[in-house]
């Protein structure tokens, strides 16, 4: 242990292997305060050789490695569990934005770039990384790919997977696999760069990334509209899409009980309409330069809505201030269920067409587990996404944590007769490995294990996250 020290310490520097509890404590406890692990210690490369090196001295000395971007992970799959004796491998210090090439649309970055970081280096070129999460202030491009993140502009640009390129992964033995090409065609055997994509640290720890970049979208007519009920929301994204086409680039819903817990405790939060309503849709459009129109657009979509009853009332954004009021009331959800108490989270995607009737479905099922429970249910619907999260009925934590299982069961159950999935873009961890293995085929199971076994035969990246002990 002392020689793997000492081997850490010179691979990084001192000052970069931190094995004080202190120094150590934020490294090791997920963003939900679920997952609470121990470390041998916190190793911070600064470079693609130092990873390297830290990755050969961990594998040399079958030391487990837990890989770590910002911590803002929602299933336990960047902390270690509690046996402390794997080392953590942040990304944190690598921040070096490579190169940028407009024309071919492509950045190039390190691993440990934050995601606002990454979006402001595609602006300052005039073009635009669309990826969209509460948390891109301190997730960071490695992350997302490691998770395969998806966000609010999903429904325009897809996943994370659709926004890279190429890769750069230091393998478990330590050997850097170099497939930062930025081509946009290459059919030249197995796509590696999409095997890491959402591999959660247990292939490999990516260093470096190619993403793509688009045209800056600097227009934007943005509304937060009072719709009756979830079937009346997916009604609405048919009429959005009809009329806006391509410049549809966000529709989110959130019920009462989300916008009442942002009422509560995100300061200056305002509810923008007079009338309160079950639910609520943000809806987007965003344009070039050269899109004039849109808020027309806007206002006829929603006039059609209206007059077809899948809308009760809307506040359109009339400058970039009231759109970012708006936008608060959907983003700063996930923060204020943390504030308010225990919270039980749910990914969920379901095919759109069954949304209405599954989510009306669950209500009453979930009261039957846990009487007062509350379902503070939003997310990304036009692409089928919810977060079907739970608080505990007011004043009772320890009863929602008590009835945690059996709520997840119910849910879990619901999701896969109604041929959804128990993860929609959050990944597995540590928290759905087992759940999720449950519900895959066993050649399913059996492909995912072969090829964790063709990387990592030691099983050593991040042992028990997206696939559990064989
Ligand atoms: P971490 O939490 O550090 O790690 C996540 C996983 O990736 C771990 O398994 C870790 O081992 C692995 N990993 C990290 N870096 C690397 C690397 N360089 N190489 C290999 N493996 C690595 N997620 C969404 O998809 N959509 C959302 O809308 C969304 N909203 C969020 C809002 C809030 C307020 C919060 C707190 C989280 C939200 N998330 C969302 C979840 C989270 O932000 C994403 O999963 C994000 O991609 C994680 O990035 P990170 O850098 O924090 O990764
Ligand atoms: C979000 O979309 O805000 C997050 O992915 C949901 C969550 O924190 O549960
Ligand atoms: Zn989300």
């Amino acid at each position: 242990m002392t020689d793997l020290l000492e081997r850490l310490r010179s691979a990084v520097g001192d000052d970069h292997v931190l094995t004080e509890p202190t120094d150590v404590a934020a490294y090791v406890v997920d963003w939900t305060g679920t997952h609470r692990g121990r470390a041998l210690a916190v190793v911070r490369p600064g470079s693609t050789t130092e990873v390297a090196e830290v990755v050969r001295a961990c594998a040399e000395t079958r030391t487990p490695l837990v890989p770590q971007g910002g911590n803002t992970g929602l299933v336990g799959g960047g902390v270690p569990d509690g046996s402390g004796t794997a080392v953590v491998l942040s990304l944190g210090r690598m921040r070096t934005v490579r190169d940028v090439d407009p024309v071919a649309g492509t950045l190039t970055v390190d691993a440990g770039v934050v995601l606002a970081d990454v979006q402001a280096a595609a602006a300052a070129v005039d073009r635009l990384f669309p990826m969209s999460l509460g948390s891109e202030g301190s997730c960071t491009i490695g992350g997302n790919l490691a998770t395969n993140a998806g966000g609010t502009a999903v429904l325009r640009y897809g996943m994370t997977r659709e926004l890279v390129l190429g890769l750069e992964v230091v393998l478990p033995d330590g050997r850097v696999w170099d497939g930062l090409r930025g081509l946009r065609k290459d059919n030249t055997g197995y796509d590696l760069t999409q095997l890491f994509v959402g591999s959660e640290g247990t292939l490999g720890v990516i260093t470096g990334a190619v993403l793509r970049i688009f045209p800056a979208t600097p227009r934007h007519a943005t509304a937060w509209v009072a719709v009756p009920s979830v079937a009346a929301a997916v009604s609405l994204l048919g009429i959005a899409q009809e009329h806006a086409g391509v410049h549809l680039s966000t529709f989110e819903i959130a019920n009462r009980q989300a916008l009442d817990l942002v009422l509560a405790h995100l300061p200056g939060a305002v509810d923008p309409l007079e009338a309160p309503s079950e639910w609520y849709v943000l809806v987007e459009l965003a344009g070039s330069a050269a899109d004039g129109g849109l808020d027309a657009t806007l206002e006829a979509l929603l006039a059609d809505a209206v007059e077809a009853g899948r809308a009760m009332d809307a506040a359109i954004a009339t400058g970039p201030g009231r759109r970012s009021a708006l936008w608060s009331l959907r983003e700063g959800i996930s923060e204020v269920q943390k504030v308010e108490g225990a919270t039980l989270k749910h990914d969920v995607t379901l095919p759109i067409a069954d949304l209405a009737a599954w989510t009306d479905a669950m209500g009453p099922v979930l009261q039957e587990v846990l009487p007062g429970v509350r379902p503070v249910t939003y997310g990304h619907v036009g692409d089928g996404n919810l977060h079907y999260n739970l608080n505990a009925p007011i004043g009772r934590d320890d009863d929602l944590r008590a009835a945690a299982g059996d709520l997840t069961a119910a849910i879990h159950e619901a999701v896969a007769a109604a041929h959804g999935s128990i993860s929609a873009e959050h990944g597995l961890g540590r928290t759905k490995a087992a759940a999720a293995a449950a519900y895959k085929s066993d050649v399913e199971v059996d492909l995912m294990r072969a090829l964790k076994r063709a990387l990592d035969p030691d099983g050593l990246m991040n042992p028990s996250v997206l696939l559990t002990a064989p």
